[in-house]
């Protein structure tokens, strides 16, 4: 049995994206069409992937690609955003994952990156590497019999049906202006648009190709498919940058004739639920974690972001896998924090793991308290740690990577 020893890292070329190709696919146990290989080439390009190498085979992949991610205060952070992670099914468990992560990171540190995200296929494995999940999903099943709107929920009107194709340009304008204030939301790369317009035959499942709902500020896109009985409309993808046109949306997707079921994914905070008379008439299908990050760089990382309260702290934070821990001052006044290394003693104790956790500003510092993840003496620094992290609106993924 081969061990990692007998493995070695490097950087990829073009000659090995067909042994890549194949890697994936077995590794999550699917086919990619040959409609999007155009598209996969161009978002995550051969150049930034690293392979493991036993002799001539391949059997480990990495890729990433820089992205460009809002933060609370409708800034930017730019971030190594990580995919194809896989490890071939005869050599898993030797630390070839480790030995490719040690290489991703070392390259995310050269580009001077202060971040890594990414959308993980299991909870058990990155939080070793520092990773936590910082934007969490939650996917709804409507029954649209029971989804009658309150009265006083607008009607603002506005909506029109039209093609994909003719929709493009203003769905992207849209999208753009939806990133800009939403934490958590990447930059979307003209490639992946491209995938997306091209409405590829894998993203369908059985149900129909797209149709468009589009208002001024506004669209959500779904498929009609029949399943168990019961016509239901999958919302591919919602992105309203104002309440009117989340209401204009909503009020069509919910009015539609024969359809008796309505699935979405929606952001923690979405109003929804108490846009309707009966708000069990939005039952949760599933909840799970959107997106993984783990800070490279602690300074650039903290002050990239702004914060809702003022606040004097010095932070204890540990590294699990690299060394970009120490101790930190972090200082925040109107919103703007500065951080530093400091030799000062701490008063919150963290990994760094949670700083991750913490970023997008979606999740409580409490919460990790209580789960015995953060250490604090006074409940008052606590308070003001976390109520200077946590942002006015939940962070939500831009898209799936
Ligand atoms: C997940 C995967 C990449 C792991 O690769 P690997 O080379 O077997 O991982 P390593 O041997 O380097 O493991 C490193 C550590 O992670 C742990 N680990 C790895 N995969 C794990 C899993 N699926 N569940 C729990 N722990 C896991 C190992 O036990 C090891 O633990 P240690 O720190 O205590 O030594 C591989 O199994 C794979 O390709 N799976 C299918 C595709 C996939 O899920 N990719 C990830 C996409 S985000």
């Amino acid at each position: 049995m081969a061990s990692a020893k007998s493995v070695s890292v490097r950087a990829a070329t073009q000659a090995d994206l067909a042994a890549i190709t194949g890697l994936q696919e077995a590794g999550f146990g699917m086919r990619y069409g040959g409609d999007e290989d155009e598209f996969r080439g161009e978002i995550f390009p051969v150049d930034r992937s690293l392979v493991a190498v036993e002799g001539d085979r391949i059997v480990g992949h990495t890729v990433d690609r820089t992205m460009t991610v809002t933060v609370p205060g409708e800034r930017t952070v730019r971030a190594a955003g990580v995919s194809g992670v896989a490890v071939a099914s005869t050599h898993r468990r030797r630390g070839i994952l480790r030995e490719l992560y040690t290489a991703q990171h070392a390259r995310t540190e050269a580009d001077g990156l202060p971040l890594t995200i990414f959308t993980a296929s299991e909870g058990t494995i990155y939080g070793r590497f520092g990773y936590e999940v910082t934007i969490l999903d939650t996917s709804i099943s409507i029954d649209t019999r029971r989804s009658e709107f309150r009265s006083t929920t607008p009607d603002p009107g506005g909506v029109i049906l039209e093609t994909l194709a003719d929709a493009a340009p203003r769905i992207r304008e849209i999208y753009e202006r939806w990133q800009q204030v939403t934490s958590g939301a990447q930059d979307r790369p003209d490639a992946k648009w491209g995938m997306f317009f091209a409405d590829v035959e894998r993203h369908r499942q059985g149900a129909t190709s797209l149709f468009v709902l589009l208002h001024a500020d506004g669209y959500a896109l779904y498929r009609r498919s029949r399943r168990e009985g019961r016509d239901i409309c999958s919302v591919w993808e919602f992105r309203a940058v104002t309440p009117d046109a989340h209401a204009a949306l909503w009020r069509v997707l919910l009015g539609m004739d024969l359809v008796d079921t309505v699935e979405a994914e929606i952001a923690d905070d979405d109003p929804l639920a108490h846009m309707l008379t009966d708000p069990r008439a939005v039952q949760l299908t599933h909840r799970g974690d959107a997106l993984w990050a783990r800070v490279m760089d602690v300074p650039a990382a903290l002050t990239a972001r702004t914060y809702r309260a003022d606040l004097d702290t010095v932070l204890a934070v540990h590294d699990p896998f690299r060394s970009a821990g120490g101790n930190f001052a972090l200082r925040i006044r109107d919103g703007v924090a500065e951080c530093e290394p400091t030799t000062r003693t701490a008063t919150v104790s963290l990994d760094i793991n949670i700083l991750g956790a913490l970023y997008f500003g979606g999740q409580r510092a409490s919460t990790f308290a209580a789960a015995h993840r953060i250490k604090v003496d006074d409940p008052t620094v606590l308070r003001a740690f976390g109520e200077a992290f946590t942002a006015d609106r939940a962070p939500q993924l831009g898209w799936f990577f």
